[in-house]
């Protein structure tokens, strides 16, 4: 918008336009509210001053109609307040499918993130333009948010747990990134960019540094070292569930609940093996507590990821998605 007053940051995710709106509507509504109280304000209070020291007023008993208006109203306009912005909530918190998944840890005091195919970057991230990136971030020792004003999304980043958030830049070039949770001496210059580029320049940039191993493919090497392999068989015949197929979708669980198989469950499975037991299976797998960092939990959440083919028939403790329609989109 106006660069000279940046009253509201410039508008560069497909999202921007819808918050700002609802952003723009409460404001007008409070604005108009607030300004009405204070004119009526000031002009009762000359209306109707007291004139001579011994002026009673007369006495009032209420007015129907004027307090079911006051009540009325002001829900009416709440009640659009409250949909819209539901409305805008769920769109800001459902990743569509087809994002690119890049996973942010916060640490005092930069921002670490890395790309599916395995590049990582340090308080910048280059994206493709028009295309969905999903962010998975979590923080590894206290806490931090990040912020991208001109994209509209701000997602805490917290120690032991993943958040969701997710953009589609809709034009090039270079956004501020800010960490907006106060979180030691040099919160304050615990800032970056993102650099939005056309996906032709994205490609080249991808392949301009050394080629690194895949989340997914560190993951499975991890996979084998830890020896998560000798229990987690893709042919059911281990200790522990097959563990193809099963991510994104429902998982029955022991105590009956169901599940989604997300970022966050596997994360919780591996370091609280107990916490969410798969039915048909015994609580034996023990705590990877201690033993595993940020990063390579998030390689080995990503192979999990991978494995979306069962080997054999359905995978055990994953239901059938046509039981479960609707469940995916989290
Ligand atoms: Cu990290 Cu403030």
């Amino acid at each position: 918008m106006n660069p000279a007053f940046p009253f509201i940051p410039e508008q560069a995710s497909s999202v921007a336009g819808e918050v700002d709106a609802l952003f723009l509507f409460i404001l007008g509504v409070t604005g108009v509210f607030a300004a009405g109280i204070w004119i009526a304000m000031f002009y009762f209070a000359i209306r109707y001053r007291r004139k001579a020291p011994d002026e009673r007023p007369p006495e009032i008993h209420g007015s129907l109609v004027l307090e079911l208006t006051w009540t009325i109203v002001p829900f009416l306009l709440m009640s659009v307040m409250f949909v819209w912005g539901a409305k805008v909530f769920f769109h800001l918190n459902r990743p569509p499918d087809d994002a690119m998944t890049v996973s942010v840890v916060g640490k005092r005091w930069m921002w670490k993130l890395q790309h599916p195919t395995g590049q990582r970057e340090i308080g910048e991230l280059h994206v493709p333009v028009g295309r969905a990136v999903k962010l998975v971030i979590t923080s590894e020792d206290t806490l931090h948010s990040f912020f991208v004003p001109a994209f509209r999304i701000k997602k805490d980043a917290v120690p032991g747990r993943y958040n969701i958030a997710w953009f589609r830049a809709t034009k090039t070039g270079s956004f501020h990134l800010f960490c907006a949770e106060y979180c030691g001496t040099e919160h304050s210059k615990m800032t970056g960019r993102v650099v939005v580029m056309e996906p032709e320049e994205y490609q080249v940039w991808l392949a301009g540094g050394p080629v690194p191993d895949s989340p997914v493919l560190q993951g499975e090497r991890l996979f084998t070292e830890l020896n998560c392999i000798t229990c987690h068989r893709p042919d059911s015949a281990g200790r522990g569930p097959v563990l193809n197929g099963i991510f994104g979708r429902p998982v029955a669980l022991a105590s009956g609940e169901r599940v989604v198989a997300d970022e966050a469950y596997v994360r919780e499975s591996i370091l609280s093996p107990a916490a969410k037991v798969v039915a048909g299976y015994q609580p034996v797998m023990p705590t990877y507590l201690g033993q595993v960092s940020e990063d390579q939990l998030i390689a080995l959440v990503a192979y999990v990821g991978s494995l979306q083919v069962p080997s054999e028939g359905q995978a055990a403790g994953a239901l059938p998605v046509s039981q479960t329609s609707g469940a995916r989109s989290r």
